[in-house]
């Protein structure tokens, strides 16, 4: 069975890569290449799947929470992505590859029961970004 958890958090981030010129970041990213940058409320949607067990969970929601806010949460909860996680000082902080950074930190240390399965993260109320973890 799949037990989906949601999550929230606040964080900016600038989207802009050093290979492109000024006018190129601004044509390829738009209003999204401000240099300020800007602000999202995103989603997170974390869900595992697993065997239903004596306690008739697929996952104990507390282990859940706490691993989730120890691997992710603490780290992008109020932080500019751009300047605060070192992974994207090489990397765009798109909300694809925050996904991508996403699963890889909560792989990195899983010790829960039931395996991770999917990811997804709205960044607004009309982007969605999928990633199902094989
Ligand atoms: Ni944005």
């Amino acid at each position: 069975m799949r037990v989906t958890r949601r999550y929230r958090f606040s964080a900016s981030h600038r989207l802009h890569t050093p290979m492109l010129s000024e006018d190129e970041n601004r044509k390829l990213y738009g209003k999204c290449a401000n240099p300020f940058g800007h602000g999202h409320d995103y989603v997170l949607d974390v869900t595992v799947e697993g065997a239903v067990d004596a306690t008739g969970q697929v996952v104990e929601r507390a282990a859940l929470d706490e691993f989730v806010r120890e691997r992710i949460l603490r780290r992008v909860e109020y932080k500019n992505l751009n300047v605060d996680l070192t992974e994207f000082s090489t990397m765009v902080p798109t909300t694809e590859n925050l996904a991508r950074l996403v699963r890889d930190l909560l792989l990195d240390n899983w010790n829960l029961a039931p395996r991770l399965a999917h990811l997804r993260i709205w960044e607004t109320d009309r982007n969605a970004f999928d990633l199902e973890v094989c």
